[in-house]
């Protein structure tokens, strides 16, 4: 009950007393009735405030299901109301609150909360996002509704097994590949121009929302490395220090199954947090494959 409807209440009945209500709130401004007045005025402002705070209730429906208790529950999404006018701008800042005042056993991923560290992805009102760089829905007419990466095992509520997604990354071998030492005996160096190539591919935190969005994935989790795997294996394509360019390519797409089963329908563009186009990656890496391959092969493709 807000203070308010309190304050109101208690002078109904301090009236229905015949005592005088502002003298029985305010014992000690008796003899200052200005005082008094202001008093009053602040506690009814209070009030009102109070109630306009109580709108700002925000419903956040969270998927629950464990691998622990695989029988014992069927997964579910679970009410939670988040009081926004006490709580950070972020998705991550409503976990976090639900998880310190409400229900400690929610689980997810987070780390470094400034979208640095790709571990807080999850699909928040269908699309997927890094929790930490999607603002809250201020709209509290309806729910926020979040669940985990999709099309992935879950181990425990928006926890997923990315066993296979860093499996595939590490196919891609992304770590430079080199057969001369270094001119100067220390380092590789690169030329300004060459570094700027890698604008768009390095700044990816590997959070897996292209990934996980991409249809050709979900029915080829196992042949198909997905955009975020592909989009790093044209980083080290694109990299003037490594001596294997010819031989990454080869490796892509002498299975059909791997480069070529991305159908351009971009989904992991348009779910990428970091605004990066793994689409884009792929499209170049085809195009510079059939630059390389005579005219007949290419039309079988
Ligand atoms: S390309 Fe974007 S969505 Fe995909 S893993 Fe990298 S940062 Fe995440
Ligand atoms: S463009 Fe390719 S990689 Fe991206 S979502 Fe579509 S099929 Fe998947
Ligand atoms: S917590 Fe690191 S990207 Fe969100």
């Amino acid at each position: 009950m807000s203070s308010s409807l309190l304050s109101h209440g208690f002078n109904k009945v301090a009236r229905i007393l015949g005592r005088d209500p502002k003298k029985q709130n305010f014992p000690v401004l008796e003899d200052h009735p200005a005082a008094q007045a202001h008093a009053e005025v602040a506690i009814e402002t209070h009030g009102d405030i109070q109630n306009r705070v109580q709108k700002l209730y925000k419903e956040f429906r969270i998927f629950r299901w464990s691998a622990d208790h695989p029988t014992n529950n069927k997964p579910f999404l679970q009410s939670y109301y988040v009081d926004l006018s006490s709580c950070g701008a972020m998705v991550l800042d409503a976990l976090q609150k639900i998880k310190a005042k409400d229900d400690s056993s929610l689980s997810y991923r987070m780390s470094c909360r400034e979208g640095i560290c790709g571990s807080c992805a999850m699909n928040n009102d269908g699309t997927n996002t890094v929790a930490c760089l999607e603002p809250i829905n201020a709209d509290t007419s309806k729910p926020t509704v979040i669940t985990p990466l999709p099309h992935m095992y879950v181990i425990r509520y928006l926890v997923v097994d990315l066993t296979d997604y860093y499996q595939q990354y590490r196919s891609i071998e992304p770590w430079l590949k080199t057969e001369r030492p270094p001119e100067d005996g220390r380092e590789y160096r690169q030329s300004p121009a060459d570094r700027k190539k890698l604008d768009g591919l390095y700044e990816c935190i590997f959070c897996a929302c292209c990934t996980t969005s991409c249809t050709s994935y979900w029915w080829n989790p196992e042949e198909y490395p997905g955009p975020a795997a592909l989009l790093h294996a044209y980083r080290w394509i694109s990299e003037s220090r490594d001596d294997f360019t010819e031989e990454r390519l080869q490796a892509l797409t002498e299975d059909f199954k791997r480069l070529y089963r991305c159908r351009t329908i971009k989904n992991c563009t348009a779910n990428c947090p970091k605004n990066l186009s793994p689409a884009g990656a792929i499209h170049k890496m085809k195009t510079k494959h059939m630059f390389s391959e005579p005219m007949e092969k290419v039309e079988s493709l």
